[in-house]
C-alpha cells in the first residue's frame, strides 16, 4: 500500500470507530508489530535506495506519529462522551428548543401606559385589591344611600355590606382603582401627580365589552393652581403617544361623585375599529371617565379645599388594547388562549 492509500483508508477507519476497542483494532491494522500497515512501510525502507529512504523515510514516519496522536485524540474524544452518558446527559442528542414566554399583552398596554405618565413626570402607586367601604365609596364622596352606587356592581366579602342600621364596615373588592386616590392623599401632602394601574372587580354578566374582572389606571393631580387646562394638555399628550398625533379626542361633560365638573374622555375610532366594535354606531368611544377632584373628596382627606385644587381620571387598560390592537372581545385576555396570547 502507498502512504497517501494508508492515510485515507486510516481516516476512513477512524470515523467509523466508536468505542475503545475498535481503535485498538485499528492500532494493530496500521500500527501493529506483525503485519501493521505502516509497520511494512517502515520496515521495508532497508531494501530502498538511499535517495527513496530519504523520500519515504520521513514520510512514513510522519505518518505514523500522526496516526498515533489521532488515535489518542479520538479516545478521548470517546471517553469524556462516554462520562456524560453515565452522568445522564447525552450530549449526542440534538438540541430541544426552549419556549421563551413573553409579557401578556395587558401587561404590555400597562408598562407602555406607565412610561408615558413617567415621562410626564407620574409617579405609579399601588393599593388594595380587597377595599373597605370606606375607600371604596364613602371618601369618595358616595355615602350608602347615594344613588351612584349602583353604577358599581358590587362583589361584597362574605355578606358584610353596611346597613344603614347597623355600623359594620363592610369589605368589598374595589370596583375602581379611584380609593387609591383617597389611601395616597392620607398620606401624602400635595403638590404631587401620581397614576395608580390596578385590577377591578364588577359583579356583572360578562359579554364581548364586559367582564367582571378588569384593569384601570387612576390619575391624580393635586397641587395650588392645577386646572382642567392642566388636564387637558396631559390626556392629550397622553393619547397622542399612545396612538400617534393624528388621533382625535374629545371631552364631555359628564357626572362623578368624586369630581366636579365631571366628564368623559372620548377618541375617535378608524372605520374598521369601529366595524369591529359590532354595536356601536358612533365611531367615538368612550375611554376615560375625569374631572376636577370633588370638595367633599379633599375633605375626607384633611386638605383645605380652598388651598389646593387638582383633577382625577381612571382608564381602562382593556379597552385601550382592544383599540389599539383591534381586539373585539374582552373576554380574551383572560382565557388562557395561547393563540391568541401569541399574537402579541
Ligand atoms: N372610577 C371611575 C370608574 O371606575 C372612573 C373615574 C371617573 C375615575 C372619574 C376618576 C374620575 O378618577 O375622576 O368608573
Amino acid at each position: 500500500m502507498k502512504l497517501e492509500d494508508i492515510k485515507k483508508s486510516f481516516a476512513k477507519d477512524l470515523s467509523a470507530a466508536n468505542d475503545a476497542k475498535a481503535l485498538e483494532e485499528i492500532r494493530v491494522k496500521y500500527l501493529g508489530r506483525k503485519d501493521g500497515g505502516l509497520t511494512k512501510i517502515l520496515r521495508s525502507l532497508k531494501d530502498l535506495s538511499a535517495a527513496q529512504k530519504k523520500k519515504v523515510g520521513p514520510a512514513a514516519n510522519a505518518l505514523r506519529d500522526n496516526i498515533e496522536k489521532e488515535l489518542k485524540r479520538k479516545l478521548g474524544q470517546l471517553l469524556n462522551i462516554n462520562n456524560q452518558l453515565q452522568e445522564g446527559f447525552d450530549v449526542t442528542l440534538p438540541g430541544k428548543k426552549i419556549g421563551v414566554g413573553h409579557l401578556h399583552i395587558l401587561t404590555q398596554m400597562e408598562n407602555e401606559i406607565r412610561d408615558i405618565f413617567s415621562r410626564l413626570n407620574f409617579s405609579a402607586v399601588e393599593g388594595p385589591e380587597v377595599e373597605t367601604e370606606h375607600y371604596n365609596f364613602d371618601a369618595l364622596n358616595i355615602p350608602p344611600d347615594h344613588p351612584a352606587r349602583d353604577m358599581w356592581d358590587t362583589f361584597w366579602v362574605q355578606s358584610t355590606r353596611r346597613t344603614k342600621t347597623e355600623d359594620v364596615e363592610g369589605k368589598l373588592l374595589r370596583t375602581h382603582t379611584s380609593p387609591v386616590q383617597i389611601r395616597f392623599m392620607e398620606s401624602h401632602q400635595p403638590p404631587f401627580q401620581i397614576i395608580v394601574p390596578g385590577r377591578v372587580f364588577r359583579y356583572e354578566a360578562t359579554d364581548a365589552s364586559h367582564e367582571i374582572n378588569f384593569h384601570q389606571v387612576e390619575g391624580l393631580m393635586v397641587g395650588p393652581n392645577v386646572t382642567l387646562a392642566n388636564f387637558k394638555y396631559i390626556i392629550e399628550t397622553f393619547f397622542k403617544q399612545l396612538f400617534g398625533p393624528e388621533i382625535g379626542i374629545r371631552f364631555r361633560p359628564s357626572y362623578f361623585p368624586f369630581v366636579e365638573p365631571g366628564l368623559e374622555v372620548d377618541i375617535k375610532l378608524s372605520s374598521d375599529q369601529t366595524k369591529l366594535m359590532a354595536s356601536r354606531k358612533s365611531e367615538w368611544l368612550e375611554v376615560m371617565g375625569a374631572g376636577m377632584v370633588h370638595p367633599n373628596v379633599f375633605k375626607s382627606v384633611g386638605y383645605d379645599p380652598k388651598k389646593v385644587q387638582g383633577f382625577a381620571f381612571g382608564l381602562g387598560v382593556e379597552r385601550l388594547a382592544m383599540i389599539k390592537y383591534k381586539i373585539d372581545d374582552i373576554r380574551l385576555f383572560h382565557s388562557g388562549d395561547l393563540r391568541f396570547i401569541n399574537q402579541f
